[in-house]
């Protein structure tokens, strides 16, 4: 027995945002809906005394081969303590046969990006009208640029535009992306303005209060909000589920206590009986996604661990198919 480790180069090499991704991240979504799959919730490390914090995320399908495990760090004060990035991460891949370890993707983080972005490219292709002319990302980090790469794959768009707080980063964005896009990139003054002249919009930032208004919100939208992932983080206003025609998320049981369900919920927009569909439902069919282009549409995203073991499996078949990293006896 052999334990295979793929380290991030390797990973990077190897792991891209193409369609066979997509097509991994789509099967793990369908599987939550339709097969039964262990998805413990998140496990959460404090660290206080070093200002950090570990998550462990995981799913297994019934019946599959093999599923990961996710442990993922972020130790804020790493840049200026020790001159090394503040986010870190491993997935190790388990067998459901023996148990043992088959893997350990050494991905820092990479892998997640990409799940991140492939589940935002799934919310679009179901609830995104089929016609974009502008495309809205606010947020000009590393997912406001993952998350625009993954759209390429299921929708065209003509131009982006994109709003940051942070003035140097946003003019970082607007000089890079327009290459990488092969489309024109313009820099908003604002999240107002970028959700009213957008047809599809995207929020991925880590901030602490709503910065989407319900009354911007136009026939025909589609929002996709994915930098909450912790009760404290919140995008849009409570209002504007209240005003979607169509609420979907990854999990809803999460997203009530860690998205922005879970701020609709606190602010009596939301109930725990309020019709939300779940994304799964609607890669898989069970579930409508946008039936019309007059319906507003939002996906609130907190990531679930069916994406990581997705990923994971996806990058150790490649590994395997290309003889990529290293094997160790265990
Ligand atoms: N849902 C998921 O599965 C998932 C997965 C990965 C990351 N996340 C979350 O997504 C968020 C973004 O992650 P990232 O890696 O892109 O971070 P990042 O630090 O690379 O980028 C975040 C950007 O948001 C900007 N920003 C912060 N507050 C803003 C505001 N109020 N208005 C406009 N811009 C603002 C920052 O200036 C920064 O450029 C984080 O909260 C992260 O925890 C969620």
């Amino acid at each position: 027995m052999s334990i295979t480790i793929v380290p991030e180069k390797e990973l990077r090499r190897l792991v891209h945002l193409d369609q066979r991704a997509l097509d991994a991240v789509a099967q793990g979504f369908a599987a939550l809906a339709t097969r039964e799959v262990a998805l413990p919730p998140i496990m959460r490390i404090d660290v206080p005394d070093r200002n950090g914090e570990v998550d462990v995320k995981s799913a297994y399908i019934h019946g599959a081969e093999r599923f990961a495990i996710k442990i993922a760090a972020g130790f804020w004060d790493n840049p200026r303590n020790f001159g090394i990035p503040s986010s870190s991460g491993q997935m190790v891949v388990l067998s459901a046969l023996t148990g043992r370890c088959e893997a350990v993707l050494l991905d820092n983080g990479y892998l997640t990006d990409l799940r991140t972005a492939l589940a935002g490219a799934l919310a679009a292709r179901h609830l995104a009208r089929d016609r974009l002319g502008t495309v809205g990302q606010i947020g000009a980090g590393a997912q406001g640029r993952y998350q625009v790469q993954a759209l390429q794959l299921v929708r065209r768009f003509d131009r982006l535009l994109v709003f940051d707080q942070d003035r140097d980063r946003l003019q970082t964005y607007v000089d890079e992306m327009p290459t990488q896009l092969g489309v024109e990139v313009r820099a908003a003054d604002s999240a107002e303005q970028v959700v009213r002249q957008s047809d599809l919009v995207t929020t991925s930032t880590p901030s602490r209060e709503p910065f989407v208004m319900a009354e911007w919100l136009r026939s025909g939208l589609h929002i996709t909000a994915m930098g909450a992932d912790a009760e404290h983080k919140q995008e849009l206003d409570a209002q504007v589920m209240g005003r979607a025609d169509l609420v979907v998320c990854d999990r809803k049981s999460q997203c009530l206590r860690l998205g922005e369900l879970h701020h609709a919920l606190a602010a009596g927009v939301l109930t725990p009986e309020s019709p939300v569909t779940e994304l799964g439902e609607v890669v898989s069919g069970q579930r409508p996604g946008r039936q019309n282009d007059d319906q507003i549409t939002v996906c609130d995203l907190t990531g679930v661990g069916i994406q990581d073991t997705a990923i994971s499996l996806l990058a150790l078949d490649l590994a395997r198919e290309q003889g990529a990293g290293v094997e160790i006896a265990d």
